[in-house]
């Protein structure tokens, strides 16, 4: 894509930063729109990550992605963010607004529903408790978005428990903590199981639990998107669950920074999909 002198330039920091899918997802998006515009990698060390964001003034640029490891410090930089943001305590896209101020956003909630509505346009979050197995920051954004949502409950469930009573106190909501030991007896009556934790990813132990007490009427999503049938969305629709795979959360979270950036608010197509995937 051939672009002038008056594209619009957006980016993504991280460090590493090559295993980023990002500009190949945006830049799919800029080809596809025929914009004027690019979107780059830019490998930012932490030492050097304030000095990166305060330059994108400096540069004209409009705006980044933030990835691994500067999500905290880089909400602790921005000059304003959203409440979601705020709320999930790390940001993944910064906009320089038209005054030279840096906004902070964060999107992977968005996108974790965004996904689940998309692509299970009959699923009411409302109907019933969620189980969200995992702690991290991941976890953080996706419980923001159920209870966003409007879901009643949320059973969390982490190997390393401290770890979902300190989440579950600093999220307001109505959310149990449950043992990893008894994971499979919180799945009776649930409406949804994800899977935020590290398991069944390529190169990772299996995510080991035995679904027999989930309804088959229960919703099954992994944020892990390779595989992108995880040993748990194997198992799920062998049970008859209806499941949903991890890629598209990372798709539409990229939508908010699109548009601030752009100018369009992107769709995710199946070819989208396939073009990022198709990335290995
Ligand atoms: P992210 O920010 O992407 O959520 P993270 O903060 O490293 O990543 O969290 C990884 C999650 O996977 C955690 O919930 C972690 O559990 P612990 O808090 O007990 O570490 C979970 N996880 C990773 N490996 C695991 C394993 N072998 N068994 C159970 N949970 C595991």
């Amino acid at each position: 894509m051939i672009i002038s002198g008056k594209a619009a330039v957006a980016g993504v920091m991280g460090w590493p930063v090559s295993h980023s899918k990002s500009p190949r997802l945006h830049g799919f998006w800029l080809d596809h729109y025929g914009i004027d515009g690019t979107y780059i990698p830019m490998a930012v060390t932490p030492d050097e990550f304030e000095t990166a964001v305060r330059g994108m003034k400096a540069l004209g640029m409009k705006g980044c992605n933030v990835t691994v490891p500067h999500k905290e410090n880089a909400l602790r930089l921005a000059d304003v963010a959203t409440e979601r943001a705020k709320k999930i305590g790390a940001a993944n896209t910064l906009i320089v607004q038209d005054d030279g101020s840096i906004l902070a956003d964060n999107t992977d909630g968005y996108g974790f529903y965004e996904n689940l509505i998309q692509g299970a346009p009959g699923w009411d979050a409302t109907k019933g408790a969620a189980v969200v197995l995992g702690a991290g920051g991941a976890a953080r954004a996706v419980i923001v978005a159920l209870i966003e949502a409007g879901v009643p409950e949320i059973r969390l469930i982490n190997r390393t428990s401290a770890r979902a009573d300190n989440l579950a106190s600093e999220l307001d909501g109505n959310i149990t903590v449950v043992d990893w030991a008894s994971r499979e007896l919180a799945l009776a009556e649930c409406n949804l199981l994800c899977n935020t934790t590290t398991l069944g990813m390529t190169g990772q132990a299996l995510l080991e639990i035995d679904i027999f007490d989930l309804p088959k009427t229960a919703l099954v999503n992994d944020i892990v998107y390779a595989p992108l049938v995880t040993n748990l969305l194997d198992k799920a629709m062998a049970h008859g669950c209806e499941t949903v795979d991890g890629i598209g959360m990372l798709l539409h979270q990229a939508r908010p920074g699109f548009k601030a950036w752009f100018g369009k608010d992107p769709e995710v197509s199946d070819d989208l999909r396939d073009y990022v995937l198709a990335d290995g």
